[in-house]
């Protein structure tokens, strides 16, 4: 089968023949219809400090995926030849304190896919079926091919009660705009997201944020002017991994205000912790998605009505993948998909 690998420990990305995975008695074989481009796609494409250390070639690449089961193995009991699926994209262990306790997300010992063991950017994929999450209702497959990036979203913005409260999203890539639009969804009053990228604010702009802030022109005190806050945000919620982020967000939110930060620091860096204790803040770092309530919540929001369209801008084949890869890393874009029906 034709599958994207990074054959060789080099900048690039190889379209080429591979094995078809073979699957164990818990795993299901799932055939690729639609793909998403994530950022840790880019940082293996690059061949960057942090590829290099963690990826050992060959590894075909890939987490954000839908397909079609069309094999089960032996003991799969709750997933059918036929299912239409998304993948959670960590493999956990079962067997840590963590696991045993079904707070399977905070695994100790998580297997990333496309990552430490082979991805989804191919024809085919296998995954344990304890992985798989089934769309049992109607769902867009632009949409389905980017749960996990929406999971995230949905992780962090569900951290905290938002019902009435003022929202602050620092950062708005994908994931930051589908948080956004989460939390409007959810019943925040003022959602306000920020990014250095007029293209994006325009992005999130199509979702229904309160407002759109860049913060190269205007500062968070200036928004929270102009929602007419008193007593600055109740939540925060970090996606841009930018440590002046959370700095100006520390500064806008009220006291006992919370934040939930996904955004992933390339390097340690200082914050205000006077200012945290003082104003009695708490900061919840957030990994992945919550195995399955955050898959559920996913579900039920699309049902409920949330619109994430905006949110996709790009589509191409997936022989094209070096173009759809170039527009990802541009910036100028949100969330790409390679469709694999074709290939
Ligand atoms: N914790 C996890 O499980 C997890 C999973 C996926 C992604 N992430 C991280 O979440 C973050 C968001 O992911 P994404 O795919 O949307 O990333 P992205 O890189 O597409 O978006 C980040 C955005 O932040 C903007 N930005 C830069 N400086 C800023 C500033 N000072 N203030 C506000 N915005 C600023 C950028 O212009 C960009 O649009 C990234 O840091 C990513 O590494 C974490
Ligand atoms: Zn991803
Ligand atoms: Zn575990």
């Amino acid at each position: 089968m034709k599958a994207l690998v990074k054959k060789h420990a080099e900048p690039g990305l190889w379209l080429t023949e591979v094995p078809e995975p073979t699957i164990g008695p818990d795993e299901v074989l799932i055939k690729v219809l639609r793909t998403g481009i994530c950022g840790t796609d880019l940082h293996i494409r690059k061949w960057d400090g942090w590829a290099q250390q963690t990826i050992r070639t060959p590894m075909t690449i890939g987490h954000e995926f839908v397909g079609e089961v069309v094999e089960i193995g032996s003991s799969v009991a709750e997933v059918n030849v036929g299912d239409l699926v998304s993948g959670e994209g960590h493999l956990v262990c079962g067997k840590c304190r963590n696991c045993l306790a079904g707070r399977r997300h905070l695994c100790r010992n998580t297997v990333g896919l496309g990552v430490n063991r082979d991805g989804a950017f191919a024809e085919y994929v296998s995954l344990p079926a304890s992985n798989v999450w089934v769309h049992r209702v109607p769902v867009d497959l632009d949409v389905a091919a980017i749960f996990d990036p929406f999971g995230n979203a949905v992780h962090t913005a569900l951290s905290f009660p938002l019902v009435g409260e003022d929202v602050l999203v620092t950062g708005a890539g994908p994931i930051g705009i589908m948080a956004a639009a989460v939390a409007k969804h959810a019943g925040a009053r003022h959602v306000m997201i920020t990014d250095v990228s007029p293209y994006r604010l325009d992005l999130a702009r199509k979702v229904g944020v309160s407002l759109a802030l860049d913060v190269s022109q205007h500062t968070i005190e200036e928004g929270q002017q102009k929602l007419g806050l008193r007593e600055g945000f109740d939540v925060g919620l970090e996606m841009s991994g930018r440590p002046e982020a959370l700095r100006s967000m520390i500064d806008n939110l009220t006291h006992g205000g919370k934040i939930a930060m996904l955004g992933l620091p390339a390097e340690e860096f200082a914050i205000n912790w006077a200012k945290v204790v003082t104003s009695m803040i708490t900061i919840k770092g957030i990994y992945g998605r919550e195995m399955f309530e955050t898959w559920y919540a996913m579900s039920v929001l699309l049902e409920g009505g949330l619109d994430l369209s905006p949110v996709i801008t790009g589509r191409y084949p997936a022989e094209e993948f070096e173009a759809a890869f170039d527009e990802a890393a541009g910036g100028r874009c949100g969330k790409i998909i390679l469709d694999w029906s074709n290939v």
